[in-house]
C-alpha cells in the first residue's frame, strides 16, 4: 500500500513540474525570521523616521530608484503592485509611470505606513494609488488582478516566504512579471540577510515561478534586481 501511495507521489510530483502546475499549500511552513518585522508591527512605529531613512542618499535602493523603474519598463495602464511598500518610495515613481489608466497597489503589513502613502498620494494629487493591508502570510490582493509585482527590500522580511511567493504568484495575472530587489547577503547586511541569492532564487522557482533574467540595473552593488514569470502560464 505505502508503495503506491509512493508511486502515486511521484508521478504527481513529476505531472506538476511538467505542467508548472503548483498547488502546493505552505501551511505547515514555520516563522523564518520571527522578530524582523518588530520595528514595523509596533504601534509607536516612527513613520517619518523611516520615510527618512528610506530616502536616504547612503541606500541604494533609493540611489538607484529611477534605473530600477526603467528596468521594469512599466507601460501606461499597469497595474502594479508595491509588496512591502513602506512609506511608498517606489510607489510613488510607479503612479507616475503608470498613468492614469493604470493603478498602483501599495501594500504593507503595517497599517501606518499605509496611511502615509495615502496621506502623500492626496497631497502629490496621484489618483491612481490603492492601499491595501496585507498579513504575514497573504498580500490579500484579488485573484490574477496585476500585472506586475515588484517588492524593494522585502523578501528576507517574509516570514513565511514560501507562503508570501505562493500568494504572490495568485494575485498575478497569468503573463504578469514578479521583479524582486533585494540585498545580497554579504558585507554589513550579512547577518541581517537570511538568504544568498541562490536560495532566494530556489524558493521562489519552488513556488511556481521561473527566473526569466538578473536584470542588469546599473547603479546596483549591494542589491540585485531578479525578475520571474509564472511557471506554467
Ligand atoms: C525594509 S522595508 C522596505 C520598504 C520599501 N519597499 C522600500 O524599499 O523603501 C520592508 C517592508 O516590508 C514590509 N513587510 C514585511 N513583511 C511583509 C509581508 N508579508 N507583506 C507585505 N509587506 C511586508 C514591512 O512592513 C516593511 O514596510
Amino acid at each position: 500500500m505505502r508503495t503506491i501511495l509512493r508511486i502515486a507521489a511521484f508521478f504527481l510530483t513529476v505531472c506538476m513540474a511538467m505542467t508548472g502546475i503548483t498547488s502546493v499549500s505552505w501551511a505547515q511552513e514555520s516563522n523564518v525570521a520571527p522578530a524582523i518585522n518588530q520595528n514595523f508591527k509596533s504601534t509607536e512605529l516612527d513613520v517619518e523616521g523611516w520615510a527618512t531613512r528610506f530616502t536616504g542618499e547612503s541606500r541604494e535602493a533609493f540611489n538607484a530608484r529611477m534605473d530600477v523603474l526603467k528596468a521594469l519598463a512599466l507601460k501606461p495602464g499597469d497595474r502594479v503592485a508595491d509588496v512591502g511598500a513602506g512609506t511608498g518610495l517606489y510607489t510613488r515613481l510607479f503612479a507616475q509611470a503608470v498613468g492614469l489608466t493604470g493603478r498602483v497597489y501599495s501594500n504593507d503589513i503595517a497599517p501606518k505606513f499605509l496611511a502615509y502613502i495615502a496621506q502623500s498620494a492626496a497631497k502629490d494629487g496621484l489618483k491612481n494609488v490603492e492601499t491595501v493591508l496585507g498579513g504575514d502570510r497573504s498580500t490579500n490582493l484579488p485573484d490574477t488582478s496585476v500585472d506586475v509585482i515588484f517588492h524593494s527590500d522585502v523578501y528576507h522580511h517574509f516570514e513565511f516566504p514560501m507562503t508570501m511567493n505562493t500568494d504572490l504568484r495568485r494575485a498575478l495575472k497569468t503573463n504578469g512579471r514578479l521583479y524582486v530587489l533585494e540585498l545580497a547577503k554579504t558585507g554589513a547586511s550579512a547577518s541581517h540577510v537570511r538568504a544568498p541569492k541562490d536560495v532566494v532564487i530556489a524558493e521562489i522557482e519552488k513556488s511556481g515561478f521561473r527566473l526569466v533574467e538578473q536584470v542588469n540595473v546599473p547603479g546596483l552593488r549591494e542589491n540585485y534586481l531578479l525578475h520571474f514569470r509564472k511557471a506554467g502560464g
